[in-house]
């Protein structure tokens, strides 16, 4: 039996078969304190914060009095909260909680973190996936321990009670248990012998380190505890980091002190809560203006050139890059489709846009003149970082476009430009995706800029265009009544459709996703020009379908769209038109048109999705939707 479970495993790394019946968690949202305060109120808190990253179950453990106490409960935080008020937890100013999502198996009681070893020692939580867990529990039960749970984690505390009762500290030994797992894991542990620590350590998955006045924290994102800090640490790959209320210490997984990057989080408590608006998303709709506004802030020297301070790439190896290769996912990869638009456009470099979980399986062509260009909000998405890793070891240079401070991807990357569109909580990317944009146009101006494929004031020009874009969302958000309509108008519609061209096309994919994310209704983009190649089967009477027009005078690709929308009507199908607001012919074609601002056409994305985003969140509201929290998602897809 063993050798059999030990050729499963073998097969289960990654890129190769994994044994699809193993209960795996993933994505989850992980908190530990230590300090004066009350431990579970404070991570239940950092709980609510974390709760985009998985919301299947969740729970908490504490030590007090030398003993070991857990609470979890399977569905949304609210049904731990509810067990802890019933219930309540010893008091207590060290414990550890976590917020799941799960790829197999049910989200039971049982199954739930934190998992505590047999002999009672320690609690453990975790985020990621331990690959040879199967080869680990056949071993467990080889040492008569049979595992309650069905989880990979559970075999993590196991192996951990094992190894503290050895009489060890809880650091070393975590370190032990970590040099045997193999695969992507944060861990974070609590031992009631030891009441005044929490030890945790990372490989391939995110965690923070808080640093408060007489108080610790450990966590997933900074959303955590920004409320009672915002100074963190971030923590590298196979590290181990010990927290007391008032100490901290980072080694590595060979036992070495490690070099840490502490960071001030530049936005605040404020920006992590909803601010009287009814969903995150809806907010986050509404912040766009600001966050295109931060995000292009500082970005010119004095005489006007562009500058970007993170990009560690030189001028000269820039001017010898012969393609660049654009890597991303979801909402991302929509991004690094307008990305291509703008390169090819504005530098004459070749530029191919792929899937990051198609990139590294297909013996990708690249080198040292390749730019792998990577886009992802979180930095953390499992098949973004892992393209990295395979675009590095062809010796390409590789440039994150990310939120995230302190994440792995910027982290494994030469370069980075980062976005400043603060912390995006809603499932649904927005103002994520509209800095991705931003900085996409950025990186391209520079590039023409270092390769001389425009002249300066081309690039001034184009960046003072850049700048109008934050005032015409603001207009376009004050006047969305037209758009709310909609939503109330085909709230019952089972399939909406999504057309555009040229940098249309990926907003209208965009605008797909969106609505299928968060209404879970049937949506599809589809460049226009398709339109008579197969999709045009699918128009039917009443099948609402949404247009992105190009901006007039944009070679013959308007008067092809409009030649689109009179073949759409003719089939019964209603058009939704995004419109420039000068548009007549569009006027005169559509059932309906949504007046969008007249910028440049390789801008028009940044003002075409907006409309899109406030349909989607009204109408999965008006369905009774959690917008928020769509299900079967989660914010970071840390596992491929
Ligand atoms: O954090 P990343 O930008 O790498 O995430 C990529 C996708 O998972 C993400 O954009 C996803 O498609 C969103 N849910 C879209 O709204």
């Amino acid at each position: 039996m063993a050798e059999r479970l030990l050729r499963l495993a073998d097969v289960a790394k990654p890129g190769r078969l994994r044994d699809p019946t193993r209960t795996v968690f993933a994505m989850c949202g992980i908190v530990g304190y230590a300090g004066p305060k009350s431990a579970v109120d404070l991570v239940v808190e950092g709980l609510r914060r974390l709760e985009y990253r998985g919301y299947d179950s969740a729970g908490v453990s504490v030590v007090a009095d030398g003993e070991l106490s857990v609470a979890k409960r399977a569905g949304k935080l609210v049904n731990l909260e509810k067990e802890l008020a019933e219930t309540p937890l010893p008091v207590s100013g060290l414990a550890i909680g976590h917020t799941r999502w799960a790829t197999h198996g049910g989200p039971t009681d049982v199954n739930a973190h934190p998992h505590r070893s047999s002999n009672g020692r320690v609690a453990v939580v975790h985020n990621g996936i331990i690959e040879n867990f199967a080869v680990l529990r056949a071993e467990l039960a080889e040492a008569g321990i049979t595992p309650v749970s069905a989880t990979d984690t559970e075999i993590a505390a196991q192996l951990l009670g094992l190894e503290v009762a050895k009489g060890g500290d809880l650091t070393g030994a975590l370190r032990t248990v970590c040099n045997r797992l193999e695969g992507a894991f944060t861990l974070v542990a609590v031992d009631c012998e030891q009441p005044d620590t929490v030890v945790a350590a990372r490989r391939n998955s995110p965690l923070v380190v808080g640093l408060g006045d007489g108080e610790n924290f450990l966590a997933s994102d900074v959303a955590a505890f920004i409320g009672h800090t915002r100074e963190a640490v971030e923590l590298g790959q196979d590290q181990i980091v010990t927290i007391t209320a008032t100490t901290f210490e980072v080694e590595t997984f060979t036992g070495e002190p490690a070099t840490v990057r502490p960071y001030h989080v530049s936005w605040d408590l404020s920006a992590a809560e909803k601010g009287g608006f009814d969903w995150f998303m809806r907010k986050e709709i509404y912040e766009q203006p600001k966050a295109v506004a931060d995000t292009l802030l500082g970005r010119q020297d004095e005489s006007g050139a562009l500058r970007l301070d993170e990009l560690r790439i030189a001028p000269e190896e820039l001017r010898a890059v012969d393609k660049i290769v654009v890597i991303a996912c979801g909402t991302s990869f929509y991004a690094g489709m307008v990305a291509k638009y703008a390169i090819e456009h504005w530098t004459r470099v070749p530029c191919e846009v792929e899937l990051a979980s198609e990139f590294r399986y297909r013996d990708p062509i690249v080198g040292p003149t390749t730019l792998v260009v990577t886009i992802s909000q979180s930095g953390e998405t499992a098949d973004t970082l892992m393209a990295i890793r395979h675009a590095r070891e062809q010796k390409a240079r590789v440039l994150a476009i990310c939120n995230t401070n302190g994440s792995t991807i910027p982290r494994e990357s030469d370069a980075v430009i980062y976005t400043h569109a603060g912390p995006e909580i809603g499932v649904a990317s927005t103002k994520g995706f509209l800095t991705q944009l931003v900085a996409c146009y950025l990186l391209a101006l520079y590039l023409a800029q270092v390769r001389g494929t425009k002249f300066g004031d081309e690039i001034a020009l184009l960046i003072e265009e850049l700048e109008k874009i934050p005032a015409a969302i603001e207009r376009q958000l004050a006047d969305m009544d037209g758009v709310l309509q909609l939503a109330s108008d085909f709230a019952e519609s089972p399939s909406v459709l999504f057309l555009g061209r040229h940098v249309g096309y990926p907003v209208a994919l965009e605008g797909a996703l969106k609505l299928k994310e968060l209404a879970y209704i049937h949506a599809e983009g589809f460049a226009a020009g398709e339109l008579k190649h197969g999709p045009i089967a699918l128009i039917e009477d009443q099948l609402p379908v949404f247009v992105v027009m190009p901006p007039p005078g944009r070679d013959l690709v308007h008067e092809k769209v409009i030649s689109n929308i009179a073949e759409i009507r003719a089939r019964g199908a209603r058009t939704i038109v995004l419109a420039e607001e000068d548009d007549l012919d569009a006027v005169r074609h559509a059932d309906v048109v949504i007046a969008l601002p007249k910028v440049p056409t390789l801008l028009q994305p940044l003002v075409a999705i907006v409309p899109l985003q406030v349909f989607a969140c009204e109408l999965a509201t008006r369905k009774g939707h959690d917008v928020d929290q769509p299900r079967n998602l989660a914010k970071s897809v840390t596992v491929e």
